[in-house]
């Protein structure tokens, strides 16, 4: 039988009829609209990078990506970022996003990671890039806490020690974002690849995976294959495409190609586009594709 949401404490979630719930007058939103329908992105855009800002991405159609799944820059002082204001740079996250609203097929995801920023004061970038795909007609999904290190990581920042004079949090996760298009669904269906027991830890919102060497890719911030890869099997079918329009080392792309999806991708150093490349052949003999 068919639970409903508990108007005292908190009740099972099997066969759950949360309707009750979604006509409470807290949700506001429009009812989703579909946007058109899924198209098959051309066979030339298949795999291939661009060395080129993705506040264009005008060699993608509309509605034929699958899955964005990326790490923007964080505009902190990486040997890639700018020195943006904060509008500059929500303005250059947003002319991106919309792109990405433009080329997701509706029923697509999105899943941006960010970090929060700063303490003096703290830049939640979370809620600011959450706003943007709000604004920009994403239909909100959650959001994952990506935990990088058990316990005290390696910041010793922690402004005054053992005083309450000011100490200071230590963040030890990120976050990624996650949205859809249009619909909740998907709407082209295909065949899964993910397995019982991944699928259990990956429908839960707090996911621990160790970060990525800088030094060992050989890219001041790329984010480990597991994020990328996990994130598409959960959200795709294989044989989808996936876009990653900050691309940096290409870890999407690996993920994408470990798990037997097409990706494309955008960064503006063509030395990344290099490095990604070489790892994607990599990953092509290992995987023996
Ligand atoms: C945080 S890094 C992404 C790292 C990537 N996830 C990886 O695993 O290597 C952000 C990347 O965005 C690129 N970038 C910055 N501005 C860009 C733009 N307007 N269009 C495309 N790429 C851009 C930078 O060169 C950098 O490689």
């Amino acid at each position: 039988m068919a639970t409903e949401t508990a108007s005292f404490g908190a009740g099972k979630r099997e066969g759950h009829d949360a309707s009750a719930f979604y006509r409470r007058r807290l949700h506001t939103a429009a009812e989703p609209a579909p946007l058109g329908e899924p198209a098959s992105p051309p066979e030339d855009v298949l795999d291939t990078f661009h060395c080129a800002s993705s506040e264009d991405m005008g060699v993608l159609p509309d509605n034929t990506v699958a899955l964005m799944v990326t790490s923007p820059p964080y505009n902190v002082g990486k040997e890639y970022d700018d020195d943006l204001s904060q509008d500059e740079y929500l303005g250059l996250l947003a002319r991106v996003l919309e792109e990405t609203h433009r080329v997701l097929e509706p029923g697509g995801r999105v899943a941006v990671n960010v970090a929060n920023l700063g303490r003096k004061p703290y830049l939640p970038l979370n809620h600011m890039v959450a706003g943007l795909l709000r604004d920009l007609g994403f239909l909100l999904r959650g959001e994952i806490v990506w935990q990088k290190a058990q316990g005290a990581g390696g910041s010793c920042a922690w402004g005054s020690w053992q005083s309450a004079k000011n100490p200071t949090l230590r963040d030890v996760h990120e976050y990624v974002l996650v949205a859809s298009k249009g619909s909740y669904r998907r709407m082209r269906i295909g065949e899964d690849s993910i397995d019982r027991d991944e699928f259990l830890a990956a429908t839960l919102s707090v996911w621990n995976i160790p970060p990525a060497s800088a030094r060992r890719v050989g890219h001041p911030a790329p984010f480990p294959v597991e994020l990328p890869r996990r994130l598409i099997e959960l959200y795709t079918f294989r044989g989808d495409l996936v876009l990653d329009p900050f691309m940096g080392s290409g870890s999407a792309a690996v993920a994408a190609v470990e798990t037997g999806r097409h990706f494309v991708g955008f960064d503006t150093v063509q030395g990344y586009l290099d490095l990604a490349a070489r790892r994607v052949a990599e990953a092509r003999v290992a995987a023996g594709a």
